[in-house]
């Protein structure tokens, strides 16, 4: 799906690019390629750790690029310091880097026994251990059921409360096993394991996930030039709906601005790329442009 990215970019030379979720720096470099030595790209992330890969993938081309440690909230800001009023476009790539999900230590993967921590950033105070741990039963269940749009939010936030109560919940791996059993086994999702959808729930809660989203895409709009463009890759269903409806309300307003949506479905993986790359499953791509920005 890189090409397909860069192709809706529309990067050319010399113009000014910003990646909102560098990650390892696979899109970058891609980027980079495209704006030769005249171009500029932004890199943000607010992964400190996933940031030093792409430094090292970014090596040889510094003068071009501009790497910030920061959420993408700080996009208007960061501009600001750089002198930049508008750029020729904005990528986000939502979600973890493989990096992230790897890690055991993070605590992001239910396959992992690794500490359940789920902090993108270090400058998040509190991390998934302490709403397992400390959240209400009502708000646990509140915070699963629209986060993970999980059915069995009641049962699984009632079986964390129980087991809680006999110690406290550290590791993910412990956790996956409290949702395993609070689902009956006819009930689990065919191809997921059962707590995913609770696990992406924590993630979402833990790092803020949908507020930053949605404060940053319509910002992201106001920052591009006529014809620049913009493209969000998402993973799950509640960021692709915060995406078409931003896109769906730039688009139908009739200012001297006008937005375009590129994309009138979301672009899928094809099928092969779904068979090498099992994340790519549920990727959706939507690209915009802006004319007379
Ligand atoms: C799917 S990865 C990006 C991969 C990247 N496009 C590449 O080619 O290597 C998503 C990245 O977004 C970062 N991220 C998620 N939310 C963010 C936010 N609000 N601000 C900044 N970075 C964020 C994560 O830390 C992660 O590294």
């Amino acid at each position: 799906m890189t090409d397909i990215v860069i192709e809706y970019l529309d990067c050319r030379p010399g113009g000014v690019w910003v990646d909102c979720t560098a990650g390892e720096g696979g899109h970058a470099k891609q980027i980079l390629k495209r704006i030769g030595p005249e171009g500029l790209l932004i890199a943000i992330d607010r992964d400190a750790g996933v940031l030093e890969k792409a430094k090292d993938k970014l090596k040889g081309q510094e003068e071009n690029v501009r790497i910030f440690n920061s959420n993408f909230t700080g996009l208007g800001e960061i501009l600001k310091e750089l002198r930049i009023s508008k750029v020729d476009g904005i990528l986000f790539d939502l979600g973890l880097s493989t990096f992230q999900l790897e890690d055991r230590s993070r605590g992001f993967s239910f396959k992992d026994d690794g500490p359940l921590d789920m902090r993108m950033s270090e400058e998040i105070s509190k991390s998934a251990a302490y709403y397992v741990n400390n959240l209400d039963e009502r708000r646990l269940n509140e915070a699963i059921f629209r986060y993970g749009e999980e059915r069995w939010a009641k049962s699984i936030a009632g079986a964390i409360v129980r087991e809680r109560g006999k110690g406290t919940i550290e590791t993910a791996g412990a956790l996956a096993e409290i949702i395993r059993r609070a689902i009956p086994r006819s009930k689990w999702p065919g191809r997921i394991h059962p707590a995913t959808r609770t696990f992406q729930a924590l993630r979402i809660l833990v790092n803020e996930e949908l507020e930053a989203i949605e404060e940053t895409l319509p910002a992201a709009i106001g920052l591009l030039k006529d014809k620049g463009r913009i493209c969000v890759i998402s993973f799950h269903s509640l960021e692709d709906r915060i995406v078409k409806n931003v896109f769906r309300d730039f688009s139908g307003r009739k200012e001297e601005a006008m937005f375009k949506v590129l994309t009138r479905k979301p672009v899928v993986a094809s099928d092969e790329e779904k068979r090498q790359n099992p994340r790519s499953r549920s990727a959706k791509l939507r690209a915009g442009e802006v004319i007379n920005g």
